[in-house]
């Protein structure tokens, strides 16, 4: 019998106009901006899969036909790669259609990260579910799902990941006021507040991009005021979901993230991420590193 606690999907919200990364993102959704070779969002899926959750809803908006797209198959493209005798490269093209189930809600007006997920209501039903943003790309080498997953089985509720960040930075995330728990990983979260004002956040404990949500959440969004910036804010319901009785799905822990982890809508952090994927792979890796050096040291 399959177990209706086990998280099965994953909601990942790319409505956002990437006003950050403009003029790039003008006709091109940030999502679809490549590190390296793939569009970040491809790395979103493949960890999401890799966690075994292949079940995709995108909560989409205007103009992100292109990521539609990337996820479909495309004949002609994979014909002509056949005739050239490319076979390698149309195996990876076609199999991107089949990496995960992938489904699509519109989002119509972007009023904010709660109001993205609470679109996914009728798709996701009652069982508890994964958010993935598409601006957060968690380096492969060092995953947080896994654990969080790990998390959610143990504690049940819902699961964030936080990582710790300079007093600051604190006032660019949710912040989460937390205590130990038993397992040294997790942690119990005490408080949530969505971007505090400098000076006032309760600990430096910034909520990343990944969330395993219960379904408990789609209510509490339901009824959800405007919060910060006037948007109906995730952060906000969660922490509402902080007082509730675990048998109402109420209880919030998180994973402490130690990995890498890069913010691709911010420019600084989004190149970083492509030197340091570049770098670790095997074609490329070598020759960058020794340009880079000499590049650094004067040369060119
Ligand atoms: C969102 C969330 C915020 C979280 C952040 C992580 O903010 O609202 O709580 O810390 O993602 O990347 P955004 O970056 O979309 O403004």
């Amino acid at each position: 019998m399959s177990n209706p606690r086990v998280v099965r999907k994953a909601v990942i919200p790319v409505a956002g106009l990437g006003t950050r990364f403009l003029p790039a993102t003008k006709a091109t959704p940030k999502e679809m901006l490549p590190v390296v070779d793939k569009p970040a969002i491809q790395y979103v899926v493949e960890e999401a899969v890799a966690a075994d959750i292949a079940n995709i809803l995108f909560v989409t908006g205007r103009n992100k036909d292109s990521l539609e797209n990337h996820f479909d198959r495309a004949p002609s493209l994979e014909r002509m790669l056949t005739e050239r005798g490319a076979l390698e490269m149309k195996e990876q093209i076609s199999e991107l259609a089949d990496l995960a189930a992938i489904h699509y809600v519109r989002q119509g007006v972007p009023m904010g990260l709660g109001h993205a997920v609470s679109m996914a209501k009728d798709h996701v039903g009652n069982e508890p579910f994964a958010v993935l943003l598409g601006d957060d790309l968690v380096d492969a080498r060092t995953p947080v799902l896994p654990d969080m997953l790990a998390a959610q089985a143990k504690f049940g509720g819902s699961i964030l990941a936080v990582m710790e960040v300079p007093d600051n930075q604190i006032h660019l995330y949710g912040c989460a006021a937390v205590e130990a728990t038993e397992d040294p990983n997790v942690v119990r979260v005490t408080e949530l507040v969505e971007k505090p004002v400098p000076g006032t956040a309760p600990s430096n404990f910034a909520v990343i991009g990944r969330y395993v949500i219960d379904p408990a959440v789609f209510a509490v969004l339901e009824k959800q005021a405007p919060g910060r910036g006037g948007e109906i804010q995730l952060t906000d319901a969660l922490a509402s979901l902080i007082h509730m009785p675990a048998n109402a799905g109420g209880g919030v822990h998180a994973v402490v993230f130690r990995g890498k982890r890069y913010d691709t809508g911010d420019k600084l952090s989004y190149l970083k991420s492509v030197v340091s994927i570049a770098l670790d792979r095997v074609d490329l890796g070598p020759d960058l590193r020794s340009w880079l050096l000499d590049y650094l040291a004067g040369g060119n």
